[in-house]
């Protein structure tokens, strides 16, 4: 849909035009995968697709919300915004975002229509979740006047997902789609939140991002990893008294006190986190020296370490990452996100590409029964009004 067309419908449903008019972008992760929670690096970028989110003061008590995708408008006393409505509920993620404002002393006097459309593909590991925060934060700032800057917004963000959505995650997803640059990379470090923007030139190359629509959702597995890497530390401490996170420690140092973990399924979480956190490191300095293809072996290395060490990739994003490897003008590929289902990033040549897509795609359908969809990712800005 069109700006305008999303202003006809904000009439139509509200009876009013808008009062403004945001967006906030989703995301993508080139490198650095469940490190963010271990207060280790990642390098995400935001995309060109988001959630827009029109929306007006209403004068009366109530908040409206109505999403372009759902047919009716849902009403919630303002009293009540800080009370989730039953998990899944789409409008879950705006009240807790609301909710976060009342935590940190913002009054709302008066209640908003809403309305939301988004064109992340849902489900897909893209942050269409971060972005409906990001949005509905950085719309509310805006309104409000409470002037909290952007890494503040994803922090926001954050906290809406953990009591909101119930999942516990970390900061990346929101910062990338609070702080994104238009061709530009975010190196955050998650423990401190100091980020680069790094240019990402690719000459002759495209980020291909490739959609399993795989039905298995990353679900509860997601805080079985946030603990089972809890559970890593409080073991580590044993020997390394005082240790915060996972990404403190250098690869020699943990293989020196890595026998302390007596779980052997933390250990392995734990060996991914170590790696993947150096191989971070690596990629970035190998990006700025223009050495792509060392890029996209980490990027391949990193694939390996979820799929055999962290467990989160299954038959849909290896099918699609390992298919991948076996094309010629493939630089790297790797799954993307949380896991399990979702997408894979691929750094392709453009003279690949058709092929990438056909006998990827090929491959995966005769694998799995499914189609895979493939985007050509453009690098964009992070939240805005419009
Ligand atoms: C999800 C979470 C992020 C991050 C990734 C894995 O997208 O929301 O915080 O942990 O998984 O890197």
């Amino acid at each position: 849909m069109t700006v305008q067309e999303l202003q006809k419908l904000f009439v139509e449903v509200y009876g009013h035009q808008e009062d403004a008019v945001y967006f906030a972008p989703g995301r993508v992760n080139l490198i650095g995968e469940h490190t963010d929670y271990n207060g280790g690096f990642v390098f995400p970028c935001a995309l060109s697709f988001g959630t827009y989110l029109l929306l007006r003061r209403n004068g009366t008590k109530d908040v409206h919300f109505r999403s372009v995708n759902e047919p009716e408008v849902l009403t919630v006393a303002l009293a009540d915004v800080t009370t989730p409505l039953a998990k899944g509920t789409w409008a879950n993620y705006l009240m807790g975002v609301m909710t976060q404002f009342i935590k940190r002393g913002v009054e709302f006097t008066e209640g908003y229509d809403f309305l939301i459309w988004g064109n992340v593909p849902l489900g897909a590991g893209l942050s269409s979740s971060a972005a409906l925060e990001v949005v509905t934060a950085y719309a509310l700032n805006d309104q409000l006047g409470t002037g909290y800057d952007r890494t503040e917004l994803a922090k926001i963000g954050q906290m809406a997902e953990h009591e909101f959505a119930f999942v516990n995650c970390g900061i990346m997803d929101q910062f990338a789609s609070a702080q994104g640059r238009k061709d530009h990379a975010i190196f955050l470090n998650c423990d401190t939140l100091e980020f680069d923007l790094v240019p990402v030139v690719l000459h002759g190359i495209k980020v291909v991002i490739s959609n399993t629509h795989s039905p298995h959702k990353l679900g509860d597995e997601y805080n079985d990893r946030v603990r089972e890497c809890h559970l890593a530390v409080d073991q580590l401490r044993t020997v390394r008294p005082g240790l915060k996170n996972l990404a403190e420690l250098t690869q020699a140092e943990f293989d020196q006190i890595k026998d302390a973990i007596t779980d052997p399924i933390a250990l392995k979480r734990a060996r991914h986190v170590v790696s993947e956190v150096q191989r971070t490191v690596d990629a970035v300095d190998y990006l700025r020296a223009g050495d792509i293809e060392a890029f996209g072996k980490l990027m391949n290395a990193s694939h390996v370490s979820l799929r055999d060490d962290y467990e989160v990739t299954g038959l849909y994003l290896d099918t699609l990452a390992e298919e991948a490897w076996k094309i010629d003008g493939v630089i790297g590929s790797r799954m993307t996100g949380g896991g399990f289902g979702g997408c894979t990033v691929s750094l392709v040549k453009d003279e690949a590409i058709d092929e990438f897509k056909e006998k990827v795609g090929k491959a995966y359908t005769e694998k799995t029964g499914l189609k895979a969809d493939f985007y050509i990712a453009e690098i964009g800005d992070g939240a805005k009004k419009i």
